[in-house]
């Protein structure tokens, strides 16, 4: 299992899906699971800063993620949110309802179950979010911990958003990107943190196939590829 770690626009989420595909590994998004919570807060038209009503309705979401790399999917009862969960509205949300102690409780426990179920299934698996090596896989053969300058990772924000569709100026996701990763980073419980023995890799001046590349020769050397 790898475990892929770092803030928003590195890079993280296009080759964690690569290296599962190469790796014919499965693929989990946990920041999906942060951001459908997210929306079901929203649209429930609860507060995302009142803790206890936001860890209630955590308990009773029904949701699911699909493992596929190739075609991962998000599912809110039943409905396909995989484009609804990317929205400004969930991106400004996430952060307060990340930081509840109980929401996060449960999530890390049903990562671990997905994620003992896929290496039961096929052996291997390809973890993306902010706190996989550090507490909810800290025994992951191999961490990665992805940075990027900021400046670089607002522009990739705002041209995946521009991508599917989204108004997003560069300065709108310089100020979204820099407000997340303070919210994300100065949390209580489980900040966003690189693992004492995570491989670190800056990737600002690196393509995605320069990473991929990186990541691949770092799972050969663990055994991993192969
Ligand atoms: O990776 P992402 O941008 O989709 O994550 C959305 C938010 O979810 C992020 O701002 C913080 C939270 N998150 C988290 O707290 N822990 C994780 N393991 C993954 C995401």
């Amino acid at each position: 299992m790898v475990a892929l770690d770092g803030p928003s626009g590195t890079g993280k989420t296009t080759v964690a899906r690569k290296l599962a595909g190469r790796l014919s590994a499965g693929y989990l998004d946990t920041g999906a699971m942060y951001r459908v919570v997210t929306l079901a807060v929203l649209r429930a038209g609860v507060d995302p800063a009142d803790g206890p009503a936001v860890a209630e309705l955590a308990r009773t979401t029904d949701f699911a993620l699909g493992t596929d790399p190739s075609a991962p999917s998000v599912h809110l009862a039943g409905e396909d949110v995989a484009a609804e969960i990317r929205g400004a509205e969930v991106n400004h949300a996430v952060s307060p309802v990340s930081a509840v102690p109980e929401v996060r409780e449960l999530l890390v426990a049903r990562q671990r179950r997905i994620i003992g179920e896929v290496l039961d299934e096929i052996g291997g698996i390809v973890v993306e979010g902010r706190d996989i090596g550090t507490v909810v896989t800290p025994d992951a053969p191999l961490k990665v911990y992805l940075t990027a300058d900021p400046a670089v990772r607002a522009a990739r924000r705002s041209a995946q958003d521009t991508a599917a569709g989204r108004q997003s100026s560069q300065a709108e996701a310089l100020a979204s990107v820099d407000r997340r990763d303070r919210l994300d980073s100065t949390r209580a419980v489980a900040p966003l943190k690189a693992a004492d023995d995570a491989v670190h890799l800056d990737t600002t001046e690196l393509s995605i196939d320069q990473v991929l590349v990186a990541l691949s020769e770092l799972a050969s050397q663990r055994g991993l590829l192969g």
